[in-house]
């Protein structure tokens, strides 16, 4: 009797994936007022639980290109004098209220592979006079940061777009120190998500189609090194028909987690 191999399961296309996201991401920093499949800016963040007071003291220009998917720095707790990795910084809103919280002392990299974002970035941080704030070109399953040389990695929206997760997670528990902390908030489902949608390069780059089912995100958490302390939902929606539809069906949501480095 022969035995048939089981079928290969159809795989998103890496490259041509990450000129799709890179490609969203450009027109999300140089062209904030254009239509996507989800929502940015301020209204976003002060919904999602950013505090008024900390949008009034970092650059506008940073709000308006703001993609992320939720609040997590009341579970980040930052410390004066922290250093801080941004995995995805995008136009920088993160950066810069990290900054606030870390002082003059601590310091922030973001890290993010769309050159258009870091440029507009850098120049907001320069305008603004962050001071504690560098950019790194690069990708977060490859992190140029030394073994144990951070205290917190932050990340919003951003890990769900990686076709490798445990590398990315990997590299967190790499660069952080023994009891360091892993803060984000990111996109995960209630269900597998089925190939015609993980296959699907324009729902995967508005962070559907690259969704982990959340069990299995946890469980890659945790394989990698670092204990889950919290998860909270996050209140985020999608807005193009395409995404909504897809997000209601297999349960696509966002979340904050906070996970800590086993000693
Ligand atoms: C949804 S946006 C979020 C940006 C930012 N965190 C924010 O809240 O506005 C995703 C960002 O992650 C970056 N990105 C996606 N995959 C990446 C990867 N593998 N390595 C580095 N950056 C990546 C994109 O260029 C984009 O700027």
């Amino acid at each position: 009797m022969t035995t048939q191999a089981a079928p290969r399961k159809q795989q998103v296309d890496e490259a041509s994936l990450e000129s799709q996201v890179k490609e969203m991401y450009r027109k999300v920093a140089v062209e904030p007022e254009g239509e996507f499949h989800f929502e940015m800016g301020r209204g976003l963040a002060e919904r999602l639980g950013y505090p008024a007071e900390d949008l009034d003291r970092i650059p506008a220009g940073a709000i308006e290109s703001f993609a992320g998917v939720g609040h997590y720095f009341h579970l980040a707790e930052l410390k004066d004098g922290e250093s801080v990795l941004d995995l995805g910084s995008g136009s920088g809103t993160d950066t810069f209220v990290a900054a606030l919280k870390v002082g003059p002392t601590g310091k922030v990299l973001g890290i993010d592979m769309t050159d258009e974002q870091r440029a507009k970035a850098e120049r907001l941080r320069d305008e603004a006079g962050f001071t504690n704030v560098t950019y790194q070109k690069g990708y977060i399953e490859d992190v140029s940061c030394g073994d144990g040389s951070v205290d917190v990695v932050i990340s919003n929206g951003v890990i769900n777009l990686a076709p490798d997760k445990a590398a990315v997670f990997r590299e967190v528990v790499r660069v952080l120190r023994p009891g360091g902390r892993l803060a984000i908030a990111d996109i995960v489902t209630e269900s597998q998500l089925p190939e015609s949608v993980s296959c699907d390069a324009d729902l995967w780059a508005a962070c559907i189609g690259g969704a982990m089912q959340e069990d299995d995100y946890r469980a890659t958490v945790e394989a990698a090194g670092l204990e889950v302390v919290r998860v909270e939902p996050c209140p985020y929606d999608f807005i193009s028909d395409n995404a909504m539809g897809a997000a209601e069906k297999w349960g696509v949501k966002a979340v904050a987690l906070l996970a800590v480095k086993r000693a």
